[in-house]
């Protein structure tokens, strides 16, 4: 009987992954939470698709009640509230509100489902989830076992772009790629020669190739912005890759599911063996994680890695443990 809760439920994001969620038989109830009222009319929508979860809506209220109603008993909560950047907003101003937001919601779970998954999707990941930990610490209810920054996307569009690229689009569902690091630009790091099955030699012979196919995915998200001209970013594929996660940590955690591991951006600090693979003191990281009945089982180190893929862990070093350093100030230092 799980019970999962959307933060965020009437976005961009919001809809499609609680419309996805609701197709899951293993949850039995799903709240969407959003300070829109027009949630409670998506949840009324997403109620009628005859599968198990009994979908409500909650409202964000002065008394807290609606965050609570949302919240209480919860399992797995996703959250993807937050606001995407609108013209004139500087990325400090987005930054400042998307982490407030995130902040109160942590503040939330801490009080009301302190032992749920919590997965995150507000941007900026790299540091939204650091906030998270931090409000879960001075609650003392961190338990960095249960804590995500979703990064799936960035293994979607790994295999979905490294299959374009060999000339193979059709195959993207064949390659299974870690992909470690961060969620933003040069800090997601693609293991493409850790690719099962192997992508072929040629490829990485091509460096001029390989350097722009590694470029598409770290900016990804660009080719959308473009693309929508000015309609938004990224949202049903990002929908999808929270669903994706969601499912596999509910596999594993509730459905005995053995062997799950997906990369995703969690709390390293106190895990010697991966900080050395990485090469740095840092306190999270994208690993590809062993998911089980407490959440992460398992971290893996990063392994073998190319001198290339090298360069791109040290570019990603130079920017993520700033971003993981602005979150941490934003709540010890308001
Ligand atoms: N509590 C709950 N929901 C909130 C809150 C809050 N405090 N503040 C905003 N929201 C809701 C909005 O009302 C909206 O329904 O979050 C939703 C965000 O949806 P969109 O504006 O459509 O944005 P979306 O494209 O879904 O992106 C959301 O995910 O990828 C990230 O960068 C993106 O941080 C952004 C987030």
């Amino acid at each position: 009987m799980v019970k999962a809760a959307v933060l965020g439920a009437a976005g961009g994001i919001g809809q499609p992954l609680a419309l996805l969620l609701k197709t899951d038989p293993a949850i039995k109830e799903l709240r969407l939470f959003d300070v829109v009222p027009v949630v409670k009319g998506v949840a009324q929508d997403i109620s009628h698709v005859d599968t198990p979860a009994v979908t409500s809506g909650h409202v964000k209220s002065d008394d807290g009640e609606g965050l609570k109603a949302a919240l209480t008993g919860c399992d797995i909560v996703v959250i993807p509230a937050g606001v995407p950047r609108k013209p004139g907003m500087t990325r400090d101003d987005l930054f400042n509100i998307n982490a407030g937001i995130v902040r109160d919601l942590a503040q939330g779970i801490a009080q009301h489902c302190p032992k749920a998954f919590v997965l995150i999707i507000s941007n900026p990941v790299n540091s939204t989830v650091p906030i998270a930990a931090e409000v879960f610490k001075a609650a003392g209810v961190f338990d960095p076992k249960r804590l995500f920054g979703v990064t799936t996307l960035d293994v979607v569009r790994s295999s979905t772009m490294s299959a374009q690229a060999i000339d193979k689009p059709n195959s993207a569902d064949e390659f299974t790629i870690p992909v470690i690091g961060g969620h933003s630009g040069h800090t997601i790091i693609p293991l493409l020669s850790q690719s099962k099955p192997a992508l072929p030699s040629s490829l990485f012979e091509d460096k001029e190739k390989l350097a722009a196919l590694v470029k598409r995915i770290q900016f990804g998200g660009d080719e959308v912005v473009e693309a929508k001209a000015g309609g938004g970013s990224a949202t049903l594929s990002m929908a999808y890759a929270g669903f994706r996660f969601a499912q596999q940590v509910i596999s594993a955690a509730f459905n005995g599911k053995k062997g799950v591991i997906a990369p995703s951006y969690v709390y390293v600090a106190d895990n010697k063996e991966i900080t050395q693979s990485i090469g740095k003191d840092i306190a999270f990281f994208s690993v590809p994680v062993e998911l089980g009945p407490s959440g992460v089982e398992k971290l893996h180190p990063l392994g073998d890695i190319s001198p290339y893929e090298k360069e791109l862990l040290s570019a990603c070093l130079e920017e993520l443990p700033g971003s993981i350093t602005k979150g941490v100030q934003f709540i010890q230092q308001p």
